[in-house]
């Protein structure tokens, strides 16, 4: 009897032991980022304006360095900001150790491969900017892995393939921005479970089929910029039934057709509405004249009945009671 409960004291007692030393080789400190910006900076093959090579010295604190902000109360690597410093290199693996890491900024630079999946353990991010750069491949589905996850920038990184719907399980997310990459296919349904977006750009890409009804769903939604891809389809007849806060809808140079919905009307907030070169047809309904915010109305180059020109452009010069319309025929 003794011996059995010796035993299992023992058991126990090692069993925490293990733990306790696993967790111990797991902990993380400020030397950790030190030693993954280190890696970050001695592979720049190029450093064109040399800061991060002067400035990131093993010889002052690296919450010293420039555009590195460490959090106080945690003593560990909270912000970095490397955007515009010309750096051309990869991300090394070793980024995922940044494990306080809230916002990355490494805008407009020259940084290709692919993103490493080690980023997938940076569980507190809130803002991530790789815009401008010069990725290859997919985009990674890891980011759903980011539950905190608010703003995504993936402007103009050269990145090919489709959107991952795996984005649609950042549920936090506010901004996705996708503009100027090389993306093609449908536009994923599972983007519209995104209960919290407000910005959605995917000018520029190669984006086809419709925009998926879900989308019109996204009761948050402010922006949302379709233009230059070659989407087709019809927009949905009650297309702003639930979009309280829509300030901007840019489908320019697409191949939507049918008619545009006199319901557009509801989406009273617009400022900016661009339904120009497609193949719209029918009327141009006379609600649009509703829309008391809007400044901006591009309709031209459709197939618009009784509109023969071929750019239809109208600005509205507005003070409260004025409804003219300055019409350009160009
Ligand atoms: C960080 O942890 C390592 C052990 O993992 C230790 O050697 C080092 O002194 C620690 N650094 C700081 C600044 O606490
Ligand atoms: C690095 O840049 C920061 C911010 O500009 C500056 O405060 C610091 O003195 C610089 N450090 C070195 C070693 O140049
Ligand atoms: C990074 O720095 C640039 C230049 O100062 C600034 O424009 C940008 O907003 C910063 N990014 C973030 C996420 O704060
Ligand atoms: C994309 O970025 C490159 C620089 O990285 C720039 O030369 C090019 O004009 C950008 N393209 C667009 C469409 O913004
Ligand atoms: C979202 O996450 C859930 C749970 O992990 C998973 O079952 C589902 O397939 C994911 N959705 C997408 C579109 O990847
Ligand atoms: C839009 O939301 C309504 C109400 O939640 C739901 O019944 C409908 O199926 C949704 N439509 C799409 C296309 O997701
Ligand atoms: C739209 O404008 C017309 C006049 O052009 C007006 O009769 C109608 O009540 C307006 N509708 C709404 C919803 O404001």
């Amino acid at each position: 009897m003794m011996d059995r409960t010796n035993f299992l004291l023992f058991m126990s007692c090692s069993m925490i032991h293990l733990f306790i030393s696993c967790l111990a080789s797991n902990i993380l400190n400020i030397t950790t980022d030190q030693s993954a910006l280190t890696v970050f900076k001695s592979q720049f093959e190029h450093d064109g304006s040399n800061i991060l090579a002067r400035n990131w010295s093993s010889y002052t604190p690296i919450c010293n360095w420039i555009g590195v902000t460490c959090s106080f109360h945690h003593h560990r690597v909270k912000a970095i900001n490397v955007s515009n410093m010309e750096l051309s290199g990869i991300i090394p693996p070793e980024l995922g150790d940044l494990s306080f890491l809230v916002s990355l900024d490494m805008s407009g630079n020259k940084l290709y491969g692919n993103l490493p999946k080690e980023l997938s353990k940076l569980k507190r991010l809130k803002f991530i900017s790789f815009s401008f750069n010069r990725f290859s491949g997919k985009i990674p589905s890891f980011f759903e892995a980011m539950p905190n996850l608010q703003q995504l920038h993936l402007r103009n990184c050269s990145f090919t393939g489709s959107i991952p719907p795996s984005l649609s399980n950042i549920s936090k997310l506010e901004a996705l921005d996708l503009t100027y990459n090389s993306l093609g296919g449908m536009i994923p349904v599972e983007i519209g479970n995104l209960g919290h977006l407000k910005i959605l750009t995917l000018a520029g890409n190669k984006f086809s089929g419709a925009i998926p009804a879900s989308m019109f769903n996204v009761s948050t939604l402010e922006m949302a910029d379709f233009s230059y891809n070659s989407l087709s389809g019809n927009l949905p007849a009650n297309m702003c039934r639930n979009l309280p806060s829509l300030t901007y809808f840019n489908v320019y140079s697409n191949q939507l057709y049918g008619q545009i919905p006199s319901t557009i009307e509801e989406c009273s907030q617009l400022h900016h509405l661009s339904l120009q070169l497609n193949q719209f047809n029918g009327p141009v309904p006379k609600q649009i004249g509703n829309l008391s915010m809007l400044v901006v109305l591009y309709l031209g180059d459709n197939n618009f009945k009784g509109i023969s020109i071929s750019l239809f452009y109208m600005t509205r010069k507005f003070h409260v009671g004025c409804t003219c319309f300055i019409i350009f025929n160009l």
